[in-house]
């Protein structure tokens, strides 16, 4: 069976912290809404939130479930659809683990950053190869001050940074993640 060959992964471990420790982030609300809702809106159906403490996979799980259940999910149909893509997971490892059951061909792990690094392929790139539906790619996107260079250095693809019209590009992950979406899997339509 081959489903669909994109997913993110919102990385809470491991990032680094401002003075370049490796750390675990904390969960951000907004940030599970908003790549939850890009995810859906870009046809994917998996968005994992990667943290390996318990009580954030506890919290990660509440935000879900609160849209997911009962009033929520009564109040705002449209965010239960984004939200049941959400699978909250303790690492990247098991993140991939869970992706993987679809596929006969191994998850390519595809790191991101605001920073140029060699070897880098754009984005239009990236997207000339995710027609194959054969192989699955799980994009992984940090938070905090950015993913480790560990997680570049094990990477299979990493992404040119989405560049501005002069030296800064800090994008908040939420709005790299829509703007790579958009890039990678939107569609122009005369009617938009
Ligand atoms: C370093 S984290 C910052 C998290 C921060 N707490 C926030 O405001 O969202 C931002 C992540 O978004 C992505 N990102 C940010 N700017 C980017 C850019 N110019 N090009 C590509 N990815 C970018 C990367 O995945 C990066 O790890």
């Amino acid at each position: 069976m081959t489903g669909n060959n994109l997913a993110i992964a919102l990385v809470h471990h491991p990032v680094y912290n401002k003075h370049h420790e490796v750390v675990t982030s904390a969960l951000t609300n907004l940030d599970q809404h908003d790549i939850a809702r890009s995810s859906k809106t870009f046809g994917l159906d998996r968005f994992y939130i990667v943290t390996p403490s318990e009580e954030q996979r506890k919290l990660a799980e509440r935000i879900s479930g609160h849209w997911q259940h009962g009033w929520g999910a009564d109040y705002n149909p449209d965010r239960k659809q984004a939200l049941d893509i959400v699978r909250v997971t303790p690492s990247i490892a098991t993140a991939v683990e869970d992706f993987q059951s679809g596929f006969s061909e191994t998850v390519k792990l595809v790191v991101t950053g605001a920073a140029t690094r060699p070897g880098s392929i754009a984005l239009a790139a990236f997207r000339t190869l995710l027609q194959d539906p054969e192989q699955p790619y799980l994009l992984l996107l940090g938070t905090g001050w950015g993913l480790t260079d560990e997680c570049f250095a094990s990477a299979d693809i990493t992404l040119k940074p989405i560049a501005g019209n002069g030296m800064y590009n800090h994008l908040s992950v939420r709005s790299a993640a829509a703007i790579m979406l958009d890039r990678i899997k939107g569609i122009e339509r005369e009617d938009t």
